[in-house]
């Protein structure tokens, strides 16, 4: 259990807020797998607050079995990311808190100096954090990189530090600097030196891919949870095996390939049912998240190739029945 401001967290494991991929369907097959805390799909706060949130009806969606759930907004005026937060929680009051994007490590994102910008000018990020959290009504909280072009454990405790003293309650932290983009080491050493100096919760994210994993990420940095992001692409079945390590020491086995195929069936199913986007994109929606569940079968590639060219869901229902005639 945690607690981020006034908010009770049932688990210390998070589904990453993660854009174009964590929607609707994604969140409702993850939590049927064990996932009790989702994060929707970042939002902007530019577009929230032109648009007074007509553009998000998908990513914003509301279901009795999507709860808990946080929501994070990207922006560098603390103005924009007010007006663009008031928004968003006029939308969905369900939200159990919001958390501020200093992570995002995308070209037109720093342009904008949003996202991982945000660390090199840490002052545009601590009034962002004291606007909102002087003014919202929820607990504000911060993810972050461990750096943004290189690793200096003294100015990175300092704008943890300062993160809290300006509001955050709770910082998500990614142990990759902005210059590593999503690849290369983690560093444990910088999530362990912030964890040790403040006082609200700590969550570690990257390279969460097995349970092990995630135990060993805890233990390396003392920090209170994790964040699973591409770990859960095609695999929602982590969630249940980190609680089952971390909580009892066993590890569950990994699912069957026709265990995959079904819960692939379900996501499809989920997505026909609930992705508001033209239907040619949302076929185009479909692959990607086919070719996740695809990921280490035999004739990966192969597969990939033939998911590429599929034009409808009938077609990708039939694929997969082929696949189900597959010994295991
Ligand atoms: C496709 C994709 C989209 C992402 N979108 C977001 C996002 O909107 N907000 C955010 O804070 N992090 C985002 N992330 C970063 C993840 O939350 C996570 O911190 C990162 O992938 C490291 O974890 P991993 O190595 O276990 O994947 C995204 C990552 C990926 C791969």
């Amino acid at each position: 259990m945690l607690k981020i401001g006034s908010k009770k967290i049932n688990t210390n494991i998070f589904l990453a807020p993660l854009s174009g991929c964590a929607d609707l369907s994604f969140r409702l097959i993850a939590r049927e797998h064990g996932a009790e805390f989702c994060f929707y799909e970042m939002f902007d706060s530019n577009s929230l607050a032109r648009n007074s949130g007509t553009k998000f009806k998908d990513m914003i969606q509301k279901h009795p079995k999507d709860l808990p759930i946080a929501a994070q907004i990207l922006g560098s005026d603390s103005e924009i990311m007010l007006k663009g937060a008031k928004t968003l929680l006029e939308l969905n009051n369900h939200i159990s808190f919001l958390d501020i994007n200093a992570a995002c490590p995308i070209r037109k994102v720093i342009k904008k100096k949003s996202g991982a910008y945000l660390l090199k000018e840490p002052e545009l990020l601590y009034r962002i954090i004291d606007k909102l959290s002087s003014t919202l009504p929820l607990p504000i909280t911060v993810k972050m990189r461990v750096g943004y072009q290189i690793i200096d454990i003294k100015n990175i405790i300092d704008i943890a530090k300062n993160c809290e003293q300006n509001g955050a309650k709770a910082l998500f932290v990614h142990g990759r600097t902005k210059s590593q983009l999503y690849s290369g080491k983690v560093d444990y050493n910088s999530i362990k030196a912030i964890k040790d100096n403040v006082k609200i919760p700590v969550i570690a994210s990257g390279n969460i891919f097995s349970p092990q994993q995630a135990k060993q990420t805890i233990e390396a940095t003392g920090c209170n949870g994790v964040i699973v992001a591409r770990g859960a692409f095609g695999n929602p079945w982590i969630f249940n095996q980190i609680k089952c390590l971390l909580e009892k020491g066993i590890i569950l086995p990994d699912p069957t390939l026709k265990e995959k195929l079904a819960v692939l069936i379900k996501h499809l199913q989920y997505l026909e049912k609930y992705k508001m986007l033209a239907p040619k994109n949302r076929i185009g929606f479909a692959r990607k998240v086919a070719i996740w569940y695809f990921k280490n079968f035999k004739n990966a590639a192969v597969l990939r190739g033939g998911v590429g060219k599929i034009q409808s869901f009938e077609e990708l229902y039939k694929l997969i029945d082929s696949l189900l005639l597959l010994p295991d």
